[in-house]
């Protein structure tokens, strides 16, 4: 059984493992269990990429999905999220992917639970399926991390995103800097250093836009949007002064003239839209890792 909870938890080699199986199905390789599996989508936040891109993954492999309504189920009446998770392996799920806006909601799943837990984001804690459609984004522009410059820009201290991959950018070699107002900056930026944004510009191999998370600030933190494009956002302007093979990420969802120009969103540079599409391919290599029993599977392309 392998559960995806953190980033950290993966060593480099298993990362690039990953990203070989995730271009595979990006070119279109085929998988499906040699038996019916059920996956569980649990989703007590919101979301659109994580969830649409996980369910056509699912599908892309063959499983049965279980989508799972916090609104219509046992929640309701006080059921605990272990119960509830006991509940669907009891009743046959193989495997659960999860979003739930507490941090490390799974340390109280870990040791009672013993089908694979993907974390499909925690609070302000992890998100590593997104940390890994961005790595594989910048592995097919780059090919290597070593020595490539990413400045993460915006609320990092809100931001699981950020944490994520500042983290494993380190690790793979990569030199990682900060950006964006200095209140927001925090623990994660043991991973790098705190760059000014028309500095920024001009270093990055990749600028990766944060959307500002009003729902995790305890009060209104920014004077107006417009202020915040103009001293830390993604400018026009500031664009013209990238490199000539840079490139724009952003997770989304995105806050148009805010982090990022309007314009920019769809620009050449941006692989905004192409991290979402290799959010699936990522989502099947890391379901087939977790559903993946020696003796179980068929090949099929
Ligand atoms: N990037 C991301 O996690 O988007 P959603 O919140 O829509 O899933």
């Amino acid at each position: 059984m392998k559960h995806l909870l953190t980033i950290t938890e993966l060593h480099n080699e298993e990362i690039l493992e990953i990203l070989h199986e995730a271009q595979q199905f990006s070119e279109g390789k085929a998988w499906t269990p040699a038996t019916d599996k059920f996956v569980a989508n649990l989703f007590f936040e919101p979301s659109t990429r994580t969830k649409f891109s996980f369910e056509v993954a699912e599908k892309k492999l063959g499983l049965h999905v279980l989508n799972f309504e916090s609104q219509s189920s046992s929640v309701q009446k006080g059921e605990t999220l272990y119960d509830t998770v006991k509940t669907l392996e009891a009743i046959g799920a193989n495997a659960v992917v999860i979003r739930h806006p507490q941090d490390h909601y799974f340390d109280e799943l870990v040791d009672g639970i013993s089908i694979p837990i993907i974390n499909g984001g925690d609070g302000c804690g992890h998100h590593p399926t997104q940390s890994l459609l961005d790595l594989l984004t910048m592995q097919q522009e780059f090919v290597i991390f070593q020595g490539l410059n990413v400045v993460i820009v915006g609320d990092i201290r809100h931001s699981r995103v950020a944490r994520s991959n500042a983290d494993v950018l380190k690790r793979l070699g990569a030199n990682v800097y900060f950006s964006g107002p200095e209140q927001w900056m925090d623990d994660a930026m043991v991973n790098g250093n705190y760059v000014p944004m028309d500095e920024a510009v001009k270093i990055a191999d990749v600028m990766m836009m944060l959307r500002i998370q009003h729902e995790r600030h305890a009060f209104k933190m920014i004077s107006s949007k417009e202020e915040y494009h103009e001293l830390y956002g993604l400018t026009v302007s500031r664009e013209a002064m990238m490199k000539k093979n840079s490139i724009i990420m952003h997770p989304a969802p995105i806050n148009r003239d805010v982090e990022i120009a309007s314009s920019l969103v769809e620009c050449d540079r941006s692989r905004i839209f192409k991290q979402m599409t290799n959010g699936v391919a990522v989502r099947q290599a890391v379901l087939k890792r977790a559903l993946q029993h020696k003796g179980e599977v068929v090949y099929i392309g």
